[in-house]
């Protein structure tokens, strides 16, 4: 078959890893007789400095165009570089979010497992990582304070900011259904997490979800607050199967939970529609400070690769390939800077693109 790729490759180690995204999947296509077409698209700081904007309309249309999008990550140090110094809704991440939006990808999944072979860059207690964990992260992804209505002015003679946090039943009632039914596919457990004692917004997420559970009568329903889970996180990542929550919620605790893996090096993500269509890309973000000095790790942007065979091309038997080639170079020992253990030998990214590339 063939298959259409946005590629935005973005800003900072953006580029370095999506080549190696792309690299495994030209392996993939060679091995499974598959055709992949990579259309680049730019997105991010990359896109303000050729069209003034971090997003335009091109973007949009061709992306739309094409079967799924690969990308690697938007942005620049906000200290330093020059995109901050633009109104908000200009700078890199405004067009992140705007592509989330425009395509409706409400629903970003990013699975947290714990490599055996990476037991020694997990920084929780021994016995914690031996018992390991396998945890998929769903977080609502176009909803939220991320999207509500924010101004900062003057009122009365002081400045204040307002952001805004919204969620309406329909949005959460599509995001719980996605979170049951990928459940229904593991272990069978959803825990929801929200801030129930304070938010109104989630003491709506907890009445519509616990309605969705009723439908899903095999599936354990847990509900847990943002703090405690913040802590569980650390404590016990075991207890977790699927983890449901809202957009900034998700989004910290995505992080945390990429960090008890090794490194956020390691964590891929899907964002998808109502449809097949998802956008594709590593958890982490630009990491400005190692960019184009080929130490970057694509594992997160391969395996995030594989997530789009598997949801938007429904090629499990290739996303099996892919994952296992992963597996297969971290048992043979080999590591980017950021999983090694102190004085370990390690490899460049794009030496672990082509060693990846040769196990599919
Ligand atoms: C992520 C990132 C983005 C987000 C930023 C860059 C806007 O942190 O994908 O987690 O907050 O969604
Ligand atoms: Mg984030």
């Amino acid at each position: 078959m063939n298959y259409r790729i946005a590629s935005i490759k973005g800003d900072g180690i953006g580029p370095e890893i999506v080549t190696q995204a792309q690299k495994v999947l030209n392996a993939v296509g060679a091995v499974y007789g598959h055709k992949f077409e990579f259309t680049e698209l730019l997105m991010g700081g990359c896109s303000i400095d050729v069209n003034g904007v971090p997003l335009t309309e091109e973007t949009i249309v061709k992306a739309r165009e094409c079967d799924a999008v690969l990308m690697g990550s938007i942005g620049g140090d906000t200290r330093t570089s020059p995109w901050y110094k633009l109104e908000p809704s200009k700078r890199p991440e405004a067009g992140l979010l705007g592509i989330r939006k425009a395509l409706k990808l409400f629903a970003n999944l990013r699975p947290a497992y714990l490599y055996p072979e990476l037991k020694e860059a997990c920084p929780l207690k021994e016995e914690v990582a031996d018992r390991g964990f396998d945890m998929m992260m769903i977080r609502e992804l176009t909803g939220g304070l991320y999207f509500g209505n924010r101004y900062t002015k003057e009122i009365d003679g002081v400045i204040t900011a307002v952001d805004t946090l919204t969620y309406n039943e329909n949005e959460i009632r599509r995001i719980a259904v996605k979170a049951f039914d990928i459940a229904m596919k593991r272990r069978k457990k959803v825990t929801l997490i929200d801030k129930a004692n304070v938010l109104d917004s989630s003491r709506l997420w907890r009445r519509v979800t616990e309605e969705v559970a009723e439908d899903y009568p095999e599936v354990e329903y847990l509900v847990m607050l943002v703090d405690n889970c913040a802590m569980q996180l650390v404590r016990d990542p075991a207890q977790f199967d699927v983890v449901l929550t809202e957009n900034m919620f998700g989004d910290i605790l995505s992080d945390e939970a990429s960090m008890i893996t090794g490194s956020i090096g390691m964590l891929p993500s899907a964002s998808l529609n109502e449809t097949k269509f998802g956008l594709y890309e590593p958890s982490g973000g630009s990491a400005p400070d190692i960019a184009g000095k080929d130490i970057a790790n694509p594992i997160a942007t391969i395996l995030s690769a594989a997530m789009m065979l598997r949801y938007s091309f429904d090629l499990d038997r290739e996303a099996d390939a892919v994952e296992n080639a992963v597996k297969q170079v971290l048992k043979e020992g080999y590591r980017t800077g950021d999983i090694a253990k102190n004085g370990e030998p390690t490899v460049g990214c794009s030496m672990m693109g082509d060693l990846i590339a040769e196990r599919v």
